[in-house]
């Protein structure tokens, strides 16, 4: 290897990552024991075992040792609403009740700028702590909410695809646009902040609830007009509302079709849930590229249903994470994970540790097109970065002291692991999260009241 110049920062430890797909490739995962990440100016500049890559550091570098520690790519976040954040673990509905009754209170905020600000830093520091480096999100219908979290993830640097939700029906007045305003709006945005630094934009009709035909066909036109942005949407998430799309399209084969006649499918475009689909849904989604978030926490949460990720995967669809917060009930991609296993267990499958921390690494990235960029621990990707401590709470250290090998340590992780996992993030090779150094002082007053 040939010697590294430049300001180069390194990281040692079990490196952890991808080179092809474990759902048809049984040798898709790259384990390197007693590693070394080196990486500068952002990016990755090399990656291998610490007996190859420790020689070629410049004179002086020293790695940051993180021991028995796991080094990964950053998760990523396929879907998520940081709009909802207040509101998780809201009591006693399904999805659509839910949205009348919790979702579309707390959206209303977001009229207001210094909530959207303040939301907007509590969303990216949760998404650090989480050892999440890519996000998808949601805003609410104003601007300003989208102006808010793209300002945040700029500030440190995060990748970061969001956009204005657009609503122009069955929905409080006060939350919607209509289909010429929300266009002109979203072309607005996505003019400003799509390809500016990390940050890219979505094209975001809520789902065909609550988008009128002229909403649905503005969106379809605002994407042909910018094809490399995203189209983010919810898809077949729960029986009641498969049942009433029918009802408001009753031309439409069905809710696939719904969004193909207004040209909302192909690659870039990334649909929630995909629970209630059939063949032919499957069959279309898969031919025009479309990829769908799964989001478990949140489909276990509102009674969804429970999505069959081995048939989506069969059928060559890209399947990545989402959150799904608020409907979600965790930031944490670990516990997505483990309640990915959980729903693959219903449906009578196995998720392997390989196939889950793909579709939270690679496998999303490929999902969104990223895959030249985030989710490889390779010479020339973006280093975003997640630290995880095989033995960060007496659960886990018990658990993984006589593990079978990684893929046994990163199966134990999803099933026990949350933020008190993640020992570090780095995003673009800079330090974000330090759980050690972050972690709250004791406050003894708070202590020393308690009987
Ligand atoms: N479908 C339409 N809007 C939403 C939402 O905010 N959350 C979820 N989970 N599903 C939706
Ligand atoms: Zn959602």
């Amino acid at each position: 290897m040939k010697t590294l110049d430049s300001a180069v920062r390194a990281l040692r430890g079990t490196l952890v990552w991808f080179h092809d797909d474990p759902f048809v490739n049984d040798d898709a995962m790259r384990v390197v024991e007693d590693g070394i990440v080196a990486m500068a100016g952002g990016r990755i500049v090399a990656s291998g075992p610490a007996s190859e890559v420790l020689p070629a550091l410049p004179p002086g570098v020293r790695p940051m040792s993180y021991g028995r520690s796991l080094i990964l790519p950053g998760f990523v976040d396929a879907h998520i609403h940081y709009v909802q954040a207040q509101i998780v673990g809201s009591c006693g509905a399904q999805l659509l009740d839910w949205l009348d009754r919790y979702t579309f209170n707390a959206e209303q905020a977001f009229a207001e700028v210094l909530h959207s600000e303040a939301i907007a830093r509590f969303f990216c520091d949760e998404l650090l702590r989480h050892g999440t480096t890519t996000a998808v999100t949601f805003c609410a219908v104003y601007p300003q909410s989208v102006e808010a979290v793209f300002g945040e993830a700029e500030r440190r640097n995060m990748r970061l695809i969001a956009g204005k939700v657009l609503m122009d029906r069955n929905a409080p007045a006060a939350l919607t646009d209509t289909a010429q305003k929300g266009y002109d709006d979203s072309k607005t945005l996505l003019e400003k902040w799509h390809g500016r630094g990390r940050l890219l934009y979505a094209i975001t009709p809520r789902f065909a609830g609550s988008s009128s035909p002229e909403q649905l066909e503005a969106a379809g036109a605002l994407w042909r007009e910018h094809p490399d942005a995203y189209l983010h949407s919810h898809l077949a998430e729960n029986l009641a509302e498969v049942a009433w799309v029918r009802q408001l399209f009753p031309d439409a084969l069905d809710y696939v079709d719904v969004y193909e006649r207004y040209g909302l499918l192909g690659p870039r475009a990334l649909y929630a849930h995909g629970i209630h689909l059939s063949e032919r849904e499957l069959g279309r989604l898969a031919a025009t590229g479309t990829a769908i978030a799964h989001c478990p926490t949140s489909n276990l949460f509102l009674g969804s249903g429970l999505f069959r990720l081995h048939a989506a995967r069969k059928h060559g669809i890209h399947v990545a994470l989402g959150t799904d917060i608020g409907a979600g009930t965790s930031y944490s991609l670990l516990k997505t994970m483990g309640d990915a296993y959980k729903v693959a267990q219903l449906n009578g499958q196995t998720l392997t540790a390989a196939q889950a921390y793909y579709t939270a690494t690679l496998g999303a990235a490929r999902a969104l097109r990223l895959d030249d960029r985030i989710g490889a621990l390779e010479p020339g990707y973006e280093a975003d970065l997640v630290v995880l401590d095989v033995a960060a709470t007496p659960a886990l250290q018990l658990r993984t002291r006589n593990a079978d090998g990684v893929e046994d340590l990163l199966f134990a992780l999803m099933i026990l692991g949350d933020d008190r996992a993640v020992r570090a993030t780095y995003i673009a090779g800079e330090l974000a999260h330090d759980r050690d150094a972050d972690a709250q002082p004791r406050r003894p007053e708070v202590d020393a009241a308690r009987p």
